[in-house]
């Protein structure tokens, strides 16, 4: 349960908020690469952390991040002109580039006192933007304070070896955020109702396409059903947090389901046994009524298959069914396309789909949930961590002491996943069986962020 006060400063995340000052200390995901497809293409509007802006990619590549308005007037630049490596505002013709700068100011003679003046003095607000992993990242922060990109796996690794897309969710990010951390949900929102195994065997094949149940098939789902309250062990870490939930397995054994949360945003989902896909989730704030969940999958071992792709595509796993405007097909205004009759019969909600199941179930909360009123219990353990860090971070920085983690990009490199382990093995150990390493570090070689113009086509 959080106070009313700490309630508004985990979920606001507007200019000058707490939460959003600190969300600014970090690279944070603006649209994906393939949004802006072309050269002096279309323009397109983005909202971000309750900022409208417009993002563009130049003439030479470059993608442009800057405030929808023109400083001449106020007209929004999304109806602005595209060209020779700047855009110009359709109004008047004003023209600014990837900096904000502005290169032309057509209603002044060029020669005429006060051209030089004025236009040196007249500046749109621009963000630095990177392109990494197929998304576009972008720093809100103050330019003294910006930091290297997190080196977060998918990222690292050649295009063929991941999937990146992303999804609209129409409530507040923290909400959405603690549905990836309390891992423990599995065992209601996600599970098949059916108990005898012929009947399983369908529900499964479904809800599971290009997830990791796939190997440890049944068995995984019969312990999630069985074990409703997973034990938590919750560890900080430079980048955040590390979350085993450990459910009862077979013979004494438990079945571990290890997630990590890395700031500000990131979550990385706790399923994936050895040599199988990970999953990534990484939910940025529209505003703080909705937010973009950018979805990814990833494999350090192999590419990702074109059969695994489509069955992305379609809403397997983490990722949704969507429009062209990446909106779920399943989504608040149609209840989800809930189906009473499969939720008798099937699965839980009545819901198709592990993403869609859980974006009905944290919509359900209210845009912004009230955690004034919860009653939380034990399996909530890595949400309260959740809180304790976001909070504390947020309120450190108005003290004055930034976010470390900012600062260490290689403390990303961190892995999720799940394993069976013998019921007396500490949980460190279970790490390092499962991951090499105690906090699930990897060795990666690290390859550079992509500049911008190599993306472009
Ligand atoms: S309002 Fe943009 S040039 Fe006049
Ligand atoms: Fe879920």
């Amino acid at each position: 349960m959080l106070s009313r006060a700490q309630n508004e400063m985990l979920t606001r995340t507007g200019p000058g908020t707490a939460m959003g000052e600190l969300f600014r200390r970090f690279w944070i995901p603006a649209l994906l690469s393939r949004e802006l497809p072309e050269r002096d293409g279309p323009p397109m509007r983005v909202r971000l952390l309750g900022e409208d802006l417009i993002a563009f990619r130049d003439s030479e590549g470059r993608v442009g991040l800057v405030d929808s308005r023109c400083p001449h007037r106020g007209a929004s630049l999304f109806f602005g002109r595209n060209e020779e490596c700047g855009i110009r505002c359709a109004y008047h013709g004003w023209k600014f580039d990837v900096n904000g700068s502005c290169v032309d100011l057509p209603t002044m003679p060029r020669g005429a006192s006060g051209y030089e003046k004025l236009r040196s003095k007249v500046h749109l607000t621009a963000y630095p933007t990177r392109e990494w992993g197929e998304f576009v990242w972008a720093f809100l922060g103050p330019p003294d304070a910006m930091p290297e990109l997190p080196e977060m796996e998918f990222a690292l690794l050649p295009p063929a070896h991941r999937f990146v897309a992303k999804k609209l969710q129409e409530c507040n990010w923290a909400q959405a955020a603690e549905g990836g951390i309390d891992t423990a949900h599995f065992s209601f929102l996600h599970a098949p109702v059916a108990r005898e195994e012929a009947a399983l065997r369908d529900v499964i094949a479904d809800m599971t396409k290009g997830y990791s149940a796939r190997t440890m098939g049944q068995n995984q789902i019969r312990w999630m059903q069985n074990d409703g309250a997973p034990r938590y062990t919750v560890v900080k870490h430079d980048a955040g947090l590390l979350l085993g939930a450990a459910r009862h397995a077979d013979d004494g054994a438990l079945y571990w389901r290890i997630a990590q949360y890395l700031l500000p945003n990131h979550g990385y989902a706790p399923g994936t046994a050895r040599g199988e896909n990970y999953h990534g989730q990484t939910w940025v704030p529209i505003d703080d009524e909705n937010c973009w969940v950018y979805t990814y999958t990833w494999n350090p071992e192999r590419p990702i298959s074109e059969a695994e792709r489509n069955s992305y595509k379609g809403g397997a796993s983490i990722h949704a069914e969507v429009d062209a405007n990446w909106k779920p097909l399943r989504n608040r205004e149609n209840e989800y396309m809930l189906d009473r009759d499969m939720q008798k019969r099937e699965n839980f909600t009545g819901i198709k789909g592990i993403s869609e199941q859980d974006a009905a179930i944290q919509d359900s909360q209210g845009r912004i949930a009230d955690r004034t009123r919860e009653q939380l219990g034990p399996t909530d353990a890595g949400v309260v961590q959740f809180r304790r860090l976001m909070l504390q971070l947020a309120r450190d920085l108005r003290e004055g002491r930034a976010p470390e983690a900012a600062r260490l990009p290689a403390a990303y490199r961190v892995r999720s996943g799940a394993i069976v382990a013998p019921g007396s093995l500490p949980f460190s150990e279970v790490m390092a069986e499962r991951f090499g390493h105690e906090l699930g570090r990897f060795d990666q070689e690290a390859a550079p962020p992509v500049p911008a113009r190599e993306v472009a086509k």
